[in-house]
């Protein structure tokens, strides 16, 4: 997701600064972005000059402290409320008390982000949809604390990007995923009851429900690890069984099968 939200936002003439989390990211993060960039060239959708441009006004590092001068800064770290809260507590003290602090968070609380901030009025979630250049939804997630001329920025921001910006309250999984995520279980709970499987699940919602890809193959696509994770803080906040990620969805985590990433999921990659 931070790769796709860096490289739209390089694409719109923003000036981007991208912190990553592993070292080996300095590398790959540029490679990565200028091979997505060369394949817009190649389907002349980008002239090289477009293409440069963007790649120069990306710059990437591993220390938070380089985001002091930003003016907006979008957190894109892995689904764990622990690692999130100490992220937003570090950028609390690092980023100007004027810049907003916004989380693409799946559906953890973005209150309680905010509870580890001295202005909590500049939290609020910005949550982009998977792949970021191709779904133009973008769900704005304002806190009863979050300041209207946040509010009003993040829009402005999401806007500027050519997205379409929806506000939704703060509730798990706000309105894609608390829709969404219950449908993958559902599916997953058929797989795993023996009643049909991942390829006719996923032939009968694309051949009967016009959907681009099937639930399972979704789910891979996602990451079988980020799904479980929207699942757990879903039935968290709701309790209702249908929330709760099924058995096999939890093991396939636990033995690594995460889906397209890794290669395996309810569908092979190899
Ligand atoms: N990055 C950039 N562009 C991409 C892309 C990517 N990762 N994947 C596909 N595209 C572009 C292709 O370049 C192509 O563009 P073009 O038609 O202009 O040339 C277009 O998308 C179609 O791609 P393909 O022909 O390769 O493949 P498909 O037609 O099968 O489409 C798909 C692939 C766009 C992924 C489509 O299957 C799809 O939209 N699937 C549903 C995805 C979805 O539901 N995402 C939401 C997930 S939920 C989420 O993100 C929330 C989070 O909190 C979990």
């Amino acid at each position: 997701m931070g790769a796709g939200i860096a490289e739209l936002c390089a694409l719109n003439g923003l000036d981007v600064r991208l912190a990553v989390s592993r070292p080996a990211s300095l590398e790959s993060a540029p490679r990565r972005l200028a091979a997505s960039l060369d394949r817009r060239v190649a389907k002349g959708r980008l002239t090289p000059e477009g293409r440069d441009a963007a790649l120069a006004a990306v710059s990437v590092g591993t220390d938070l402290g380089d985001l002091a001068d930003r003016e907006l800064v979008v957190e894109a770290v892995v689904e764990d409320e622990a690692v999130k809260l100490a992220v937003f507590s570090t950028l609390d003290k690092v980023v100007e008390p004027d810049a907003i602090l916004a989380s693409t968070t799946s559906a953890l609380s973005i209150t309680r982000l905010a509870g580890v901030v001295q202005h909590p009025g500049r939290v609020l979630g910005v949550h982009f949809f998977n792949p970021v250049a191709v779904l133009d939804l973008v769900e704005l997630i304002p806190t009863l604390l979050t300041d209207e001329s946040v509010c009003r920025r993040a829009e402005e921001f999401v806007t500027a990007l050519g997205k379409k910006p929806v506000t939704v309250g703060d509730r798990s999984g706000f309105v894609v995923n608390a829709l969404l995520i219950p449908y993958l279980l559902a599916a997953i709970r058929m797989v795993e009851s023996g009643y049909s499987s991942a390829e006719s699940v996923d032939q009968a919602m694309e051949s009967g429900c016009a959907h681009p890809m099937g639930p399972l193959k979704l789910a891979d696509f996602i990451g079988l690890d980020v799904v479980a994770a929207i699942a757990e803080a879903l039935h968290a906040e709701s309790r209702q069984p249908l929330h709760a990620p099924p058995p096999l969805l939890s093991r396939m985590v636990e033995a690594g099968i995460l889906g397209r990433k890794s290669g395996r999921g309810f569908h092979s990659y190899a």
